[in-house]
């Protein structure tokens, strides 16, 4: 059907040159899917004006948010302008121009990952559905937050002390967060009294971060293998039972500034040994 129609355009239009010919024409449903992504948007969106704004308008940033269209991504960003026949696009190599760089590396940890070693790619996880071949979604789509990490808490009694163990385990197909300025993950892990009130709390982050000499650091939590923390004297302070949570954030800023679309990905909890 898709074929037929775009064949029915084709004739229309008089079988025109390929490269200066508006890919929307013949590709509808391709156009349709995509237009309605943050990828085809990447330069208007309210958070990237404002940074961009601040940073001078450098045209660096629109080498992968407006590499050739003034909105944001267009077809020819990741198929080329060769015209037809064009050859298959490899998945994740064509990403990797725009999702591998200083502040992130979400395809190089793809490429560690056991999702990869299972077969998956980055369009097993992030299409809408496997129908819709250019319906790219992210983490402001509820349904791919679900599963993106567990979380797990254990005791273990070392001479005389009693420690907490919380791992974290991503399953998401790379590094968690994935992606980059702003994204985060925070454990907050708290002991509570027998009147459920907080008697002591840890929070972490993990994210990439910018360090004061402007260089990035990486923060993120390993695909797969994630983070195992231990935490001493969990009963301190009459703390009878503890209690863990997985917040996934879109804004920067500590825990305490509000972010609305903010999402608990896991929450454990356990009693204590007396
Ligand atoms: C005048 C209509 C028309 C225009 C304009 C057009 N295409 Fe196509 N395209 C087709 C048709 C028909 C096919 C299926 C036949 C083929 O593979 O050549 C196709 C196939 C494709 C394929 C799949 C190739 C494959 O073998 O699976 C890609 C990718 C593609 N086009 C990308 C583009 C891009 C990118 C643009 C804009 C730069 C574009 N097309 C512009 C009509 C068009
Ligand atoms: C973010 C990268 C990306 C962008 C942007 C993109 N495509 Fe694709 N496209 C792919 C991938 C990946 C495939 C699947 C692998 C392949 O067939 O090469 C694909 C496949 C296709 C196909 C083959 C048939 C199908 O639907 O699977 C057509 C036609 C196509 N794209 C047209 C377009 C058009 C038109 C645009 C602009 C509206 C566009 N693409 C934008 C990545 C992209
Ligand atoms: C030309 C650069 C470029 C290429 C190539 C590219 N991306 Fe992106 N991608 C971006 C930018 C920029 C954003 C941020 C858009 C925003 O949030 O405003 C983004 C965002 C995303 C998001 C989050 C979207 C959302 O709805 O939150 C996903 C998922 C994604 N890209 C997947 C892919 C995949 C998969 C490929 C390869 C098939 C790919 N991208 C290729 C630049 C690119
Ligand atoms: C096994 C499923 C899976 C695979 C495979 C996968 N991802 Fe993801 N991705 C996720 C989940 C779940 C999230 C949300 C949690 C997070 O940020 O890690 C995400 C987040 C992202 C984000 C941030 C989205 C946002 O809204 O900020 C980007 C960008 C992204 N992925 C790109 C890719 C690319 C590119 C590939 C291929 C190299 C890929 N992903 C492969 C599951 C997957
Ligand atoms: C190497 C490619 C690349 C360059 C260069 C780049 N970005 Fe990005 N940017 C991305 C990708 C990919 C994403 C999406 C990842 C995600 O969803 O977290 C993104 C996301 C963003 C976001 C978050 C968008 C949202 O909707 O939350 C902002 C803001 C942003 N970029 C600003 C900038 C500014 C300002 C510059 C220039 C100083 C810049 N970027 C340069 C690739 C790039």
């Amino acid at each position: 059907m898709k074929w037929l129609a775009a064949m029915a355009i084709c004739l229309l239009a008089a079988w025109p040159s390929w490269a200066d010919q508006d890919c929307a024409a013949c590709h509808v449903e391709a156009a349709l899917q995509f237009s309605d992504t943050a990828m085809a948007k990447a330069a208007l969106s309210d958070d990237f004006t404002k940074e961009w704004g601040l940073s001078g308008k450098s045209p660096d940033c629109l080498s992968c948010h407006a590499p050739s269209k003034k909105a944001g991504i267009g077809c020819i960003d990741c198929h080329g302008i060769g015209a037809h026949p064009y050859a298959r696009l490899s998945v994740p190599e064509v990403c990797a121009r725009c999702h591998d760089a200083p502040g992130e590396s979400t395809v190089r940890s793809h490429r560690v990952s056991l999702a990869r070693r299972q077969g998956l790619n980055c369009l097993s996880c992030h299409l809408k559905s496997p129908k819709e071949s250019h319906a790219f979604v992210g983490a402001t789509d509820s349904r791919i937050l679900k599963n993106a990490a567990k979380l797990h808490l254990a005791l273990r009694r070392e001479a005389d002390k009693q420690m907490l163990v919380v791992a974290v385990r991503p399953q998401t197909g790379h590094a968690l967060p994935g992606g980059t300025t702003g994204r985060s993950v925070w454990l907050t892990v708290k002991g509570m009294d027998l009147n459920k009130s907080v008697r002591w709390m840890e929070t972490k982050r993990f994210g990439w971060l910018v360090a004061a000499d402007g260089r990035w650091e990486d923060a993120t939590l390993a695909p797969d293998i994630g983070v195992s923390l231990d935490l001493a004297d969990p009963g301190r302070k009459g703390a009878v039972q503890v209690e863990a949570e997985l917040i996934y954030r879109f804004r920067p800023g500590s825990l305490e500034e509000p972010d609305s679309r903010q999402v608990t990905i896991s929450r454990a909890s356990m009693p204590l040994w007396p």
